[in-house]
């Protein structure tokens, strides 16, 4: 049997932090998630919650306003780590990880946009940007100074780079937030309501970037949103219904 071509030696899953590898591999498996809640009385808020997300896939995440959308993405963020159930990503079991561990995962593999951009004001949009890539250590200044121009430039924001962040409308400085998240070449970025705060215009705008970053980048985008367009447009929807997904 000729097994020159074979890959064996490279089991699926297996990784090595890149953002390259096969479209159609599995970057995050959640398995069996059960959460409760416990104020004001026990309750169970997400029940047996899996699925996969897929290497370049664009997933929409909805439901009704309370059915654990957040809940859900806050596991998946690796903040809250009070659930039962696996989680596996980047080919990393993450669930049992200590707090260092999994913040210094979460740094290197994981972007975040949430509804409002938690920019820091006083800061310039290019030191907004450059903030993680200082944090994880991995490129000299002047590299981090690079690759945060060409994030910029991605969304379009690179003639605005001495900006102080505060000075910017809501829609450019959301554009700042997905540079910032991307500058570590984040294998998974999430969004909690990414465009939850902007207009129609900055809403599609934001869109395309994500599209766009899961199209050509091959990285995964898992967003909650409550707007249809939004939700159409992804590859696939999510929709969640009383703590669980119904399809
Ligand atoms: N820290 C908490 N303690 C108790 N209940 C909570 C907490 N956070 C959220 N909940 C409840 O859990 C349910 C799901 O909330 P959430 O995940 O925020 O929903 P969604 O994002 O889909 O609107 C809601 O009933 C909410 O009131
Ligand atoms: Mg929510």
């Amino acid at each position: 049997m000729n097994t020159k071509n074979s890959n064996i030696n490279s089991p699926l899953g297996q990784s090595d932090g890149s953002v390259g590898g096969g479209v159609g591999m599995a970057v995050l498996s959640a398995s069996n998630i059960n959460k409760y809640f416990y104020e004001p009385e026990k309750f169970q808020v997400l029940k047996n919650i899996s699925f996969e997300a897929n290497r370049g896939e664009f997933l929409a995440l909805v439901g009704k306003s309370g059915c654990g959308k957040s809940t859900l993405l806050y596991i998946l963020s690796t903040m809250d780590t009070d659930y039962e159930g696996s989680l596996v990503m980047n080919g990393e079991r993450l669930t049992g990880r200590t707090q260092d561990q999994l913040a210094a995962f979460r740094n290197e593999h994981l972007g975040f946009v949430f509804q409002f951009h938690f920019l820091l004001p006083e800061f310039t949009v290019l030191q907004n940007v450059m903030l993680p890539a200082l944090k994880l250590g991995k490129y000299s200044s002047k590299e981090i100074e690079e690759r945060a121009y060409q994030k910029l430039k991605l969304v379009d924001m690179q003639d605005h780079a001495i900006k102080q962040s505060a000075k910017l409308s809501g829609g450019q400085q959301q554009r700042v937030a997905i540079a910032r998240a991307l500058i570590n070449d984040p294998a998974i970025i999430m969004g909690d309501e990414p465009t939850g705060n902007l207009d129609k215009k900055n809403s599609e705008v934001v869109f395309e970037i994500f599209k766009q970053i899961a199209h050509e980048n091959n990285q995964t985008i898992i967003a909650v949103t409550h707007d249809p367009d939004f939700a159409k447009g992804s590859d696939r929807i999510i929709e969640m219904s009383d703590g669980q997904i119904i399809n």
